[in-house]
């Protein structure tokens, strides 16, 4: 017989469920019990359960980012209950939610090797729009670089307008990361970088902007470590060979022990990080989008 999902918001008393399917669900365990308690709280968004005879056997994550995008994460369904409709039950009501907040678009992420992830995608009509990886590297250096710089706030205009003819800004679907989790980068974001002093300009022979790179240090706070990310990076071959000789420096300095270096799946950028140490990753991480209306 069909078995009834039923999907609602999470309560605290799903708690001990939930935990419990999602103990194997990588070989690692999973990072949903570290943020449980912090999405409960959460105002902008929340976690939906799904239940069958009132036991709770998946969830998802959504956040509404800004106004009109929302982000869905951690799809979970209990592995005895697969392959039933769970997680599509879970994200089509996330996305009624998301178009209640007024989201016009709901994105979300997945590695390349999750094909079922991808298969309830696909079946859900999300399409993937950018693809980008996750490049670490421990070996801080304090190394020379000649034309990169933080970007002073009189130049957020030239930046922006760089961004607007780039290539890689249209190839990462205009999107930045912080952790895992992607965000349009629009111009009050680049403002916002710029005077955080976290944006790095590289300029051509004439002192024009033609590359840029966005960094950001949330990895320390949420996971405790000395470390830093790269959240946008945009460049030919060179430009982003000396931002990225900047950033190591700087890391160096600041005694950073280890930069997650996230970038669009751009050869260009990729090769550039991998001749200065960075390991590539065994899988790309695709981000889908879903336009709603
Ligand atoms: C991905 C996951 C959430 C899917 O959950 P689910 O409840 O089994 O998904 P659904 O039953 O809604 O699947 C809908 C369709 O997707 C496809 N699908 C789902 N799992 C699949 C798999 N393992 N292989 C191939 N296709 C799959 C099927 O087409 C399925 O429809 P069908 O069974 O009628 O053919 C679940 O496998 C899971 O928890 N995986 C571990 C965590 C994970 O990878 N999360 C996603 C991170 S982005």
């Amino acid at each position: 017989m069909k078995k009834r999902i039923f999907v609602r918001k999470a309560r605290s008393s799903d708690r001990e469920a939930v935990f419990s399917f999602c103990e194997k669900t990588w070989s690692w365990g999973d990072y949903v019990p570290k943020v449980w308690d912090k999405w409960l709280k959460q105002r902008n968004g929340g976690v939906f359960v799904a239940t069958i005879n009132g036991m709770p056997v998946g969830i998802s994550h959504l956040s509404v980012d800004k106004p009109g995008e929302v982000w869905l994460s951690a799809a979970r369904t209990d592995p005895k209950y697969r392959r039933i409709g769970v997680a599509t039950a879970i994200t089509r009501k996330c996305l009624e939610y998301a178009k209640k907040k007024g989201a016009k678009v709901a994105r979300l992420v997945t590695a390349s090797k999750n094909k079922a992830a991808q298969t309830v995608l696909k079946k859900l009509r999300f399409k993937p729009i950018a693809e980008f990886v996750e490049m670490v590297t421990e070996n801080i250096t304090a190394e020379i670089s000649k034309k990169s710089r933080l970007a002073e706030k009189d130049r957020t205009k030239e930046i922006w307008n760089y961004l607007q003819s780039s290539k890689t800004y249209h190839k990462a679907a205009g999107l930045y990361t912080v952790l895992y989790h992607w965000f349009s980068l629009q111009k009050e974001d680049l403002k916002r970088f710029v005077e955080e002093q976290k944006a790095i300009v590289h300029e051509n022979e004439k002192g024009e902007v033609n590359g840029l790179t966005l960094i950001d240090d949330t990895t320390a706070r949420q996971w405790h470590e000395d470390t830093m990310q790269t959240c946008y990076i945009d460049g030919d071959y060179n430009a982003v060979l000396d931002m990225i000789r900047f950033l190591k420096s700087r890391c160096y300095g600041l005694g950073v022990k280890k930069i997650y270096g996230f970038a669009c799946n751009h050869k260009p950028i990729t090769t550039a990080l991998e001749q200065l140490g960075f390991e590539p990753p065994d899988s790309v991480e695709i981000v889908y989008e879903k336009k709603l209306s």
